[in-house]
């Protein structure tokens, strides 16, 4: 497995493009099961993610086809398997996302149950609740979804949780919602801009989609669904991860295709830090546009609570606490989404931050430098989270297990070399495996040795 070797206290300086969003791409892919037309996506990185998923819809009879100009084709053109092989689904928890729309067009599919990840338990009754709602007829059998309809039946469907919104579940009703007879109203759906993207694409495939981005979105559904091209959209946490990166190292940077309308949150909260996120053309489109970030040489602390979008997104925690541990002053932040989504802190703690947790609540007191040390990383954000502060430590920072960051940032360490960091990927040369590794599904891919628990955390 890689590891990457850092050196911190460099600044950062220059200029990288956003990649595609992981988090549209994945339901977008998922999309090409509603049809047998040919779905073209543009901007999409080499995520091991996007990979996995080429390789279950493959399995399901979509021709898959990676181009190596980020863009990836697919076209359906054998629909009798309506089964999503454990080997492949236990390897990413959001393969969830062929769900609604293998039963809406094959009126028949089976899914494992995604189980937990590495910060708890994501479980997928809203999923399920609202395919029901749908006319889907629903069992769990042997570890696995068994639904199955005739044709489904538009309905009003709830998907409010406990923790706000589903995000992938909207996506699956939604999608579903498409070829179902009749209206479909999902309230208190979730808003993130990675649904509007897939509302986008699906209305040009020929679905009737109106109110995604708001708590109500009304689907008529339509006969069939034909294919298009899309371009995904900007990822909106790599994004926020590298101006965090330009902060924590006193640099500046600008950052190209940056989707400054959907990190309004997170924009406000660094700019209360003492991070300045400048568009570079003031009448620039907001979805994509050029910032430039620097930051002040002493930032200051403040008080963060995740919520659902447009509140700050969960997906950025990790990433920021590592920014308030060099903060003058104590913060607060509160996790809402994933109340056990904090296994960066132990390992930021080995290099010298000071955090508090108390349940779904962490009070970080700001030291003034953190020093380097050997961390492993655990969830696709953690690691970046680690990475972070090795740039911003004192000294060497060796951060194991990076196959988790490949999940969701396309060669970020070339990224960051780009921006003038010292950071490099080595191969351990150990022979025996992690512990709990499982052999890797995917084809050679570099460093995308995932194992079974913990690529489940998209
Ligand atoms: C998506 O996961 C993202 N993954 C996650 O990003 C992100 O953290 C999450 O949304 C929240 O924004 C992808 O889009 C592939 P949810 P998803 O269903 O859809 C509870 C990353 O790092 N819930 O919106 O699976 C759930 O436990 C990943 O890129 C239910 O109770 O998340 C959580 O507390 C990590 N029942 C809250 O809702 C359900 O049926 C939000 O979960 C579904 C979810």
């Amino acid at each position: 497995m890689d590891y990457f070797r850092i050196q911190g206290g460099r600044r950062l300086n220059g200029r990288v493009t956003v990649e595609g969003a992981k988090n549209a791409a994945l339901p977008l892919m998922a999309a090409s099961l509603l049809t047998t037309g040919r779905l073209r996506l543009t901007n999409v990185g080499p995520l091991a993610d996007i990979r996995n998923l080429g390789t279950l819809l493959d399995r399901l009879g979509v021709n898959v086809h990676f181009g190596d100009d980020d863009t990836i084709t697919m076209q359906a053109s054998d629909e009798s398997c309506s089964e999503a092989p454990y080997d492949i689904v236990k390897t990413m928890r959001a393969s969830i996302c062929v769900l609604g729309p293998m039963l809406a067009r094959r009126k028949r599919a089976v899914v494992s149950m995604p189980g937990g990840c590495a910060f708890g338990t994501r479980p997928i009754d809203l999923h399920l609740k609202g395919l029901a709602k749908l006319g889907a007829r629903i069992e769990l059998e042997g570890g696995n979804v068994v639904a199955s309809c005739d044709r489904l039946r538009g309905a009003t469907v709830f998907l409010g949780g406990a923790n706000g919104p589903t995000v992938l579940g909207t996506a699956n009703v939604m999608s579903a919602a498409t070829l179902a007879e009749g209206r479909t109203v999902i309230e208190s759906a979730a808003c993130e801009p990675e649904i509007v993207d897939l509302a986008n694409m699906l209305n040009r495939m020929g679905a009737r989609i109106r109110g995604a981005g708001s708590p109500r979105i009304v689907i008529d559904g339509v006969e069939a669904l034909g294919g298009c091209e899309h371009r995904v959209m900007p990822d909106r946490i790599v994004a926020g991860t590298y101006a965090i990166a330009a902060a924590m190292t006193n640099g500046d940077v600008i950052l190209d295709d940056f989707p400054y309308d959907s990190l309004l949150a997170a924009i406000n909260h660094l700019e209360e830090v003492g991070v300045h996120v400048q568009k570079l053309d003031p009448n620039a489109d907001d979805l994509r546009c050029s910032v430039r970030v620097t930051s002040d040489r002493v930032l200051r602390p403040t008080i963060l609570t995740t919520q659902p979008h447009p509140g700050f997104p969960t997906d950025l925690q990790a990433q920021f606490m590592a920014l308030l541990s060099i903060a003058e002053g104590n913060s607060i932040v509160t996790e809402k989404i994933y109340t056990e989504r904090f296994l960066h802190v132990a390992e930021l703690s080995r290099m010298g931050a000071q955090v508090y947790r108390q349940g779904s609540t962490a009070v970080i007191s700001g030291v003034r430098a953190l020093h380097g040390a050997p961390v492993m990383a655990s969830d696709l954000r953690a690691s970046a989270s680690l990475v972070l502060a090795g740039l911003a430590a004192h000294g060497e920072t060796v951060i194991s297990r990076v196959y988790h960051l490949d999940r969701g940032y396309s060669n970020m360490e070339r990224v960051l070399t780009a921006l003038g960091a010292s950071i490099e990927r080595c191969k351990e040369t150990k022979a025996e495996p992690a512990e709990d590794s499982v052999p890797s599904i995917i084809p050679a891919i570099r460093g995308a040795g995932l194992t079974a628990r913990a690529a489940r955390d998209t």
